[in-house]
């Protein structure tokens, strides 16, 4: 497979989070992940670029390909917004502090295989997830 590069996409508006969804997906794409593995990865994206807008107003997703003895993504979403006071509340499904479904954190984390979040107030929140082909 040929060596593909790390992605570093800057998120503060609409049309950046459909950049990092669909370079997210194609790099999915690029490393083997074929049709609904693929989207479940962009969809992971969507979700936690998504939350950069709604609540750190910028941050950055980076998206690098794992190329060595096992294959996978590896993407990180950060930001240095608000922080989240309780993250295993966060963690839970319809925990919303915006009145929506609340499903974003705990969704991301059924898609991957790893998640990975540290958060602190007023420093911000780091999102890390990684699937395996
Ligand atoms: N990047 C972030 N910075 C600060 N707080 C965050 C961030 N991401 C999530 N949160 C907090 O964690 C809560 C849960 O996030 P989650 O994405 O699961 O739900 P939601 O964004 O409220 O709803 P949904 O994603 O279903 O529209 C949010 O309501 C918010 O309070
Ligand atoms: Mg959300």
């Amino acid at each position: 497979m040929t060596h593909l590069k790390r992605i570093w996409i800057k998120v503060q508006n609409e049309a950046n989070v459909t950049r990092a969804v669909i370079e997210s997906k194609s790099m999915a794409q690029k490393l083997g992940f074929e049709g609904h593995l693929s989207q479940m990865i962009a969809t992971a994206v969507s979700e936690l670029a998504r939350n950069i807008l709604k609540y750190a107003d910028f941050g950055d997703v980076i998206i690098f390909p794992l190329q060595e003895e096992r294959i996978g993504i590896e993407i990180i979403v950060q930001d240095h917004g608000p922080g989240i006071a309780d993250i295993d509340q966060a963690m839970q499904d319809h925990v919303s502090s915006s009145g929506t479904l609340g499903l974003g954190l705990p969704g991301v984390k059924r898609l991957m295989d790893e998640f990975e979040i540290t958060s602190e107030i007023n420093v911000g929140t780091k999102v890390t997830i990684k699937k395996w082909l």
